[in-house]
């Protein structure tokens, strides 16, 4: 028997990189998932296996040797490491775990990939050994994978990717769920160029440090929408949400984590007939999401595919992370 466990990726539609400062960010769960099975090893080994991203091995010591696939990839891995350890430091457990991952959620493009993989690995690891962990300390014990790859991120993406729904975050004062229809779907246009989000970040910071009263006011700005946005959200007012994606895009743009494909990609939305098209994620590359009324929306989509980039629309999910013991041999590879 193993153990399988899965999490959602998440969509900001609202507040990325001001929160690192301010809240709050508006963030929803998204019906794509990530998927880690997990099973005992008699020695203290985590074994990963991400073959189907081309490349697998194990954790030794915190050293990593590849099994297939070249050794510096086991950067990729080293956060499912942290998390599966510190999952089972966390309930006093000594031994080693097997990880297959295998998830739909596409990487380092702004979906919280990695947020949703390290969530599913803590919720499969602590499933393993029967420990009944609350939503709280799974997001906790995720975090600490996140921090290995994003350095200094605010906690949002393992937040939502943990409860699923529909939150606002603030890194001081924690989260608030919010209850909404979730049938409103939203446009992605990805521009499938990856990105790292420590990097990006890490950009934001040097310019703040530059330029701190302008870059505070921004951020504040930043903020203030997304306060505004949340409002909006819950009236499901689609006009107003689209005035404040396109204002919040234009401070994205101003502390340069756009690009040009994907200033084309949002204007393009616009153009064709959406109501706010912005960067999700921390940007660089990555993702755009636009919000239209149901008789535009093919049209977003089919203009954003014309520029050479993916565009599918995702539903929002009330599912966060869920565990389940299987047969091994239902696990899919
Ligand atoms: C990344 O999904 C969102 C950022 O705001 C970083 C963070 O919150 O840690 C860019």
């Amino acid at each position: 028997m193993q153990v399988e466990a899965t999490a959602p990726g998440k969509m900001i539609l609202f507040g990325e990189h001001s929160v690192v400062y301010r809240g709050p960010a508006v963030v929803l769960a998204i019906d794509r998932r990530a998927r880690v099975y997990v099973s005992r090893r008699d020695d203290r080994k985590v074994y990963v296996d991400a073959d189907n991203l081309g490349f697998s091995g194990y954790f030794e010591d915190d050293v990593y040797h590849a099994v297939r696939g070249k050794v510096w990839r086991g950067r990729n891995l080293a956060a499912l490491n942290v998390a599966a350890k510190k999952t089972m430091d966390h309930l006093g457990v000594e031994s080693g775990v097997n990880l297959k991952v295998r998830s739909m959620i596409p990487i380092a493009v702004g979906l919280g990939s990695s947020a949703a993989i390290c969530v599913a690995t803590v919720g499969a690891v602590e499933r393993l050994f029967d420990a009944d962990l609350s939503k709280e300390e799974i997001s906790r014990l995720a975090f600490e994978g996140e921090t290995i790859i994003h350095g200094k991120p605010s906690g949002v993406d393992n937040t939502v990717s943990t409860f699923g729904g529909v939150l606002s975050y603030e890194r001081d004062s924690g989260i608030k769920h919010h209850k909404l229809d979730l049938s409103m779907p939203f446009i992605i246009g990805n521009t499938w160029k990856k990105r790292s989000t420590r990097k990006m970040v890490e950009s934001v910071a040097a310019l703040k440090e530059r330029n701190p009263a302008l870059m505070d006011s921004i951020i504040d700005a930043m903020g203030g929408i997304a306060g505004e946005g949340l409002d909006a959200l819950l009236a499901k007012d689609i006009h107003r949400i689209g005035d404040l994606m396109n204002m919040n895009h234009g401070l994205l743009s101003a502390i340069g984590v756009s690009t040009m494909k994907l200033e084309a990609l949002v204007y393009t939305a616009r153009q064709n007939g959406a109501l706010g098209a912005k960067l999700t994620g921390a940007g660089g590359g990555g993702c755009m999401i636009a919000v239209a009324e149901e008789e535009k929306m093919s049209a977003v989509e089919k203009a954003i595919r014309r520029r050479k980039s993916e565009s599918y629309r995702v539903q929002l999910t009330d599912r966060g992370v869920e565990s389940r013991w299987i047969e091994e041999e239902n696990a899919d590879t």
